[in-house]
């Protein structure tokens, strides 16, 4: 069989189509992602930060307002109206003068294992809990942009990508910075073309240090942000270096499976030669604030079933190995719930439970909702004026 140039572009032509549909069916009617998920009174006191009293006693004086979803009996607040009241109450989480932006990468060199849908699910928790979060997609499969919306190789040029910061274009990452549907989250966007800077960054590592890029990139922006998460690719590449040495804590996310088992140790393994290279090349301390494994992806135990009794054990073998200073004690189960949501380019938030059964999406929000509040729980140690007043709230 032939297959010719013209007969590949008709076939892109052709996806290109496919995706448009599904855009427009899917998403909004006008194509572009909206929240609109609301928040009855317990959750919207819970991320508020007020008793649900002086909620309703806001809402009486017209400050904030309730409304009705579609389809439901049930009053619910806008992720809008919780950070007007926010503002009003002025409960809006800030870091203190002496406070800074914590830079977490969510890194693994396997594939496959959670990275991206763990960074996002992340992302998107602390922007709804009010926090200014900035994610990096620095993956030039740009599976995090897609789930805010965007097909990639159609919506983003390389001009949207950090690819014109890599190849010295562009001085600071402020341009590539664009607001999301969620209020208090920005993104970076990425797209094939980013794969070039591996080469760039490769290619000048006589004018200037391979490591050195996001590192700077993140200090000229990290005032405007509490927390920047980068989701690398997963390859130990130019890319993944700066997002390692840019990062203030790691997240590895592993699957209690004896391969992926195998290669986390690898990955260790590999930030260390590598963190020890660039330390004893050029003299750059690095020390981050925490290095914490998070068990992704694990199946559910509902039966004796041979193999969840096999990560039963990983898991088991995982703690004695790691303990607690290196893990996280909550899983993230492999769940219908977060795959259903991916292929509609969703996130746990965005799906309110109607594309999967509801005691499913309660457990996947649950395990992510674990473990979101320990990430923050870990930052908080590094937010003393934060932290104190989170719990006067
Ligand atoms: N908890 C989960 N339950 C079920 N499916 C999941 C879960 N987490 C991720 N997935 C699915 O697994 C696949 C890989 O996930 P994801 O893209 O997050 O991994 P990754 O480590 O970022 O991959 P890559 O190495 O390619 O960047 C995706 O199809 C995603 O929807
Ligand atoms: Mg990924």
């Amino acid at each position: 069989m032939n297959v010719s140039i013209q007969e590949l572009a008709d076939l892109v032509r052709r996806s290109d189509k496919i995706i448009k549909h599904i855009k427009t069916h899917i998403f909004s009617p006008d194509g572009e992602k909206r929240f609109d998920k609301t928040f009855k009174i317990g959750d919207a006191s819970a991320l508020i930060g007020r008793h649900p009293t002086t909620i309703r006693e806001a809402e009486k004086q017209g400050i904030i307002s309730a409304a009705r979803t579609e389809g439901s009996s049930v009053r619910g607040f806008s992720l809008e109206q919780i950070n007007k009241a926010r503002q009003h109450f002025n409960t809006m989480p800030r870091l203190g003068a002496d406070e800074e932006a914590a830079v977490l990468a969510v890194q693994n060199f396997k594939g496959g294992v959670g990275k991206t849908s763990i960074a996002v699910h992340l992302a998107q928790w602390l922007a709804i809990h009010g926090f200014r979060t900035l994610l990096i997609d620095l993956d030039s499969q740009a599976s995090a942009t897609t789930l805010f919306g965007y097909t990639p190789d159609m919506d983003i040029d390389a001009d949207d990508t950090l690819l014109p910061f890599f190849e010295g274009q562009q001085r600071t990452m402020h341009y590539a910075i664009r607001d999301t549907q969620i209020e208090n989250l920005s993104l970076i966007p990425a797209n094939l073309q980013l794969y070039n800077a591996e080469y760039m960054v490769a290619a000048s590592h006589d004018q200037r240090p391979i490591y050195s890029y996001l590192p700077q990139g993140v200090e000229d922006i990290k005032k405007d942000f509490e927390v920047i998460i980068i989701d690398p690719p997963p390859a130990l590449g130019m890319l993944s270096i700066n997002a390692l040495v840019a990062a203030t804590s790691l997240l590895i996310p592993m699957p209690p499976r004896m391969l992926d088992f195998t290669s986390s140790l690898q990955f260790f393994n590999m930030l260390h030669e590598t963190l020890e290279e660039i330390q004893q090349h050029f003299g750059t301390d690095i020390v981050y604030d925490f290095v914490k494994l998070v068990t992704s992806k694990k199946k559910q135990r509902t039966s004796n079933e041979k193999f969840a009794r096999a990560e039963d054990d990983i898991l088991e073998l995982a703690r004695n190995v790691f303990g607690q200073k290196y893990m996280l004690d909550s899983i993230i189960y492999e769940s219908t719930a977060i795959d259903n949501a991916a292929s509609e380019f969703k996130t746990l938030f965005e799906i309110q439970g109607q594309t999967t059964s509801y005691k499913s999406y309660r457990t996947a929000m649950a395990s992510i909702d674990a473990m979101c509040e320990e990430v923050l729980a870990e930052l908080l140690e590094y937010w003393p004026s934060m932290k104190s007043r989170i719990k006067a709230a």
